[in-house]
């Protein structure tokens, strides 16, 4: 289901990147509720909170924390939290970024779950993991929709739990 649902787009955002576009299977019931599901059993009783990374990550920690009853974390794009904020710069497969989570988003020692739709070169999910630990919470863990297992992102996240719903 998630392999059909997903749209490749050669050469975008740049050109020599095949771009896997998931909102076709974000836009579909029960291919969202599947996703969904499966993440949060994924690690179920392992976390209290789920962070989302801007922007599709959002989507998924909605819906997985709604499933878990629990409560969500932005790991937000430069310059968009309005209060103060650990800030981490880093590199993805096209180009560079910074993401910021507030410094007192949540207690230390919370257990946050960390999801995103796509684990590529492993830039954006190494960055977040450097915040939560600046933060002082406990990383549960990274749950994916699909890995791009070429790129080796996995290597960057070492001694930390990761699940890829699709690996290819
Ligand atoms: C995409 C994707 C992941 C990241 C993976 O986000 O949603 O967050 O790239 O790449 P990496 O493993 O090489 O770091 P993007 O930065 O394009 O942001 P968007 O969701 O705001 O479009
Ligand atoms: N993020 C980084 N690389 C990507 C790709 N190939 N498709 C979709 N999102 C990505």
């Amino acid at each position: 289901m998630i392999e059909r649902l997903c749209v490749k787009i050669p050469d975008y955002p740049e050109p020599g990147v095949l771009f896997r576009d998931l909102t076709p299977l974000f836009g579909d019931g029960p291919g969202f509720n599947r996703t969904v599901q499966a993440l949060a059993e994924a690690f179920e009783g392992q976390f209290d909170c789920v962070a989302g990374v801007e922007a599709r990550g959002f989507l998924l920690a909605g819906g997985i924390a709604h499933a878990a009853g629990c409560g969500v974390l932005p790991i937000r794009k430069e310059g968009k939290l309005p209060r103060e904020t650990y800030r981490q710069p880093y590199q993805l497969e096209y180009g560079t970024a910074t993401l910021e989570v507030h410094t007192d988003a949540l207690p230390r020692g919370t257990r946050v779950l960390v999801v995103d739709d796509l684990l590529a070169t492993g830039g954006t999910l190494e960055a977040s993991g450097h915040l939560l630990h600046q933060a002082g919470l406990h990383i549960a863990g990274f749950g994916l929709v699909m890995e791009l297992t070429d790129l080796r992102g996995r290597a960057k996240l070492g001694g930390h739990r990761v699940r890829a719903l699709y690996r290819l």
